[in-house]
């Protein structure tokens, strides 16, 4: 079955510049031919050999139609079709892709790792370096496991900390996606908030039922289960800032409340930083926050929901009092730490590590865990991220950002730009987004609308209003002038689609660091 797509955007204006840059006032070197005939057979084949086409469901485009592009190569902020167009990658692999593609320091390491066989089934020297290279960046880590992805990272983790606890209930928060674990799948984001399925067939009542949904930022729930229910509950897990039902920030307090309130019931703090580590800063979010209750300003003023469009570019994370509470007890890693390849990690304190087999009672294990290609590539793109890569996230992440909210605020889009450190979503909301109610409040035609003006005009976008913009370090000024370029007319687009638009409305909420 083939997805129907929608209408062409009014202005096709993809460019073939060798820069791929379309800049303003240029005409195109070649029109933008909407249809992309060699992806569209790539689709009709793969419906055939595989579920809905795809191998991950929101690469199938069903939450904004039309014919999902397959790329066929990608280099630095670029990815090329299967029609040999080009775009500028917002997607970034959903994360991993921090430096960009084919990084040439980590296609060097690559290559010289596969050079020495592609996976031994013993341990290796680079395990070993990536696995010190996460210890040193993340204070309360001194041990980590690896496995293959981050689905597996938390699984693990949940595993762990009920073998530790002797307890079995999970505390999750609606809205956070932790991959695609059975116990873990209730009310998550990512895919299944783009679907807006309340849960997944083919989970057991029993896997399902030991698992807690609590609403996020939201103190007084939490205090509230935990009097009923304290005594069974394993562990809380959460996203360290949550990206997967868009960019949602913990509020001022959040993060001290989970820690003071799982530590005063004797459960564990998992903090899944599988999107946010070594991304937000070089220790992740963890590395924003510390050991501190961080108070999350916005640009502008520093209070709350007060920035948008005309913003101060630069946003202040605020430190409060220290908290006495310790740091989260688990942590869960990906994306970011495989370069790209499958490699993830889970870890904390050794004495909780160690009961891990084959030290201790908890089995956990894997084939291809700590392969050595993977944590090579793993290894050379943490090594690279130094502060000049940081440093040129948050440039191109403040400029794209403040680029959309202005184009929407012009256009009278209702949008709320939100962050966490140089992750950030748009929303298309009336105001601010604190949970996950509120995020599915968006006006979803205003976004598909937008997504497929960005789409022709050469902006790869998450085809998903739940999901981060990814940038990388290799978004350099023509990669952010292309977007640029592209969201005047994306906005237009967005404005007749909305239903909510109103001439000289602009929202002007935004939260984070
Ligand atoms: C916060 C978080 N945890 C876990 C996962 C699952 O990771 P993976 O897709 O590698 O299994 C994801 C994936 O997006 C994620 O964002």
């Amino acid at each position: 079955m083939s997805v129907a797509p929608p209408p062409a955007p009014d202005r096709p204006g993809h460019s073939d510049r060798a820069d791929g840059a379309d800049r303003a006032g240029q005409a195109p070197a070649r029109p933008y031919p909407y249809d992309a005939p060699a992806s569209a057979a790539l689709m009709e084949r793969a419906q055939r050999v595989i579920p809905g086409g795809v191998n991950s469901p929101v690469r199938a485009y069903r939450a904004v139609g039309g014919t999902p592009r397959f790329m066929a190569s990608a280099r630095g902020a670029w990815l090329t079709d299967a029609d040999g167009r080009r775009y500028v990658d917002m997607v970034g692999s959903w994360g991993p892709m921090i430096l960009g593609h084919a990084d040439p320091r980590v296609l060097d390491a690559v290559r010289e790792a596969a050079a020495q066989g592609f996976s031994f089934g013993t341990p290796s020297e680079n395990e070993v370096a990536l696995a010190e290279e996460i210890v040193a960046r993340v204070a309360p880590v001194e041990q980590v496991r690896l496995v293959s992805s981050g689905t597996e990272a938390t699984m693990s983790a949940v595993r762990l900390a009920r073998g530790a606890t002797g307890r079995s209930t999970i505390v999750k928060f609606a809205g956070c996606y932790h991959g695609h674990v059975d116990a873990l799948l209730a009310h998550a984001g990512s895919g299944v908030a783009t679907f807006a399925l309340p849960d997944s067939a083919g989970v057991p009542a029993s896997a399902a039922g030991e698992t807690m949904v609590l609403p996020f930022n939201d103190v007084a729930a939490l205090e509230a289960a935990f009097a009923e229910h304290g005594s069974r509950i394993a562990a809380v897990i959460t996203e360290a800032a949550p990206g997967n039902m868009g960019v949602v920030p913990p509020a001022p307090g959040w993060t001290a409340a989970l820690r003071r309130v799982s530590r005063a019931h004797g459960a564990l703090l998992i903090s899944d930083e599988v999107m946010t580590g070594f991304r937000c800063s070089r220790a992740g979010w963890y590395g924003l926050e510390g050991p501190y209750d961080v108070r999350v300003a916005p640009p502008g003023d520093g209070t709350a929901g007060t920035a948008g469009a005309g913003a101060a570019p630069d946003a202040v994370l605020t430190r409060g009092a220290p908290v006495d509470h310790g740091a989260p007890d688990l942590f869960t890693f990906g994306k970011v730490m495989g370069g790209g390849f499958p490699a993830a990690a889970f870890g904390g304190r050794a004495e909780l590590m160690e009961l891990l087999a084959p030290t201790g009672p908890v089995y956990q294990a894997g084939t291809l865990s700590g392969n050595p290609v993977a944590t090579a590539a793993g290894l050379a793109t943490l090594r690279a991220c130094d502060d000049a890569v940081y440093a040129r996230l948050d440039t191109a992440a403040r400029a794209i950002a403040d680029g959309a909210s202005a184009a929407l605020a012009a256009q009278g889009v209702p949008h709320a730009v939100q962050w966490a450190g140089s992750m950030f979503s748009v929303f298309f909301t009336q105001g601010p987004v604190t949970n996950y109610d509120q995020a599915r409040a968006q006006d979803l035609d205003a976004f598909r609308a937008f997504f497929h003006a960005m789409l022709a005009a050469g902006v790869h976008l998450p085809p998903s209003a739940f999901e981060v913009w990814f940038v990388s370090a290799a978004h350099d000024d023509a990669a952010v002038e292309a977007v640029l370029a592209a969201l005047p007319e994306a906005a237009r687009a967005a404005a007749r689609a909305s239903t909510r638009a109103s001439a000289g409305a602009s929202a002007r909420d935004s939260m984070g660091a």
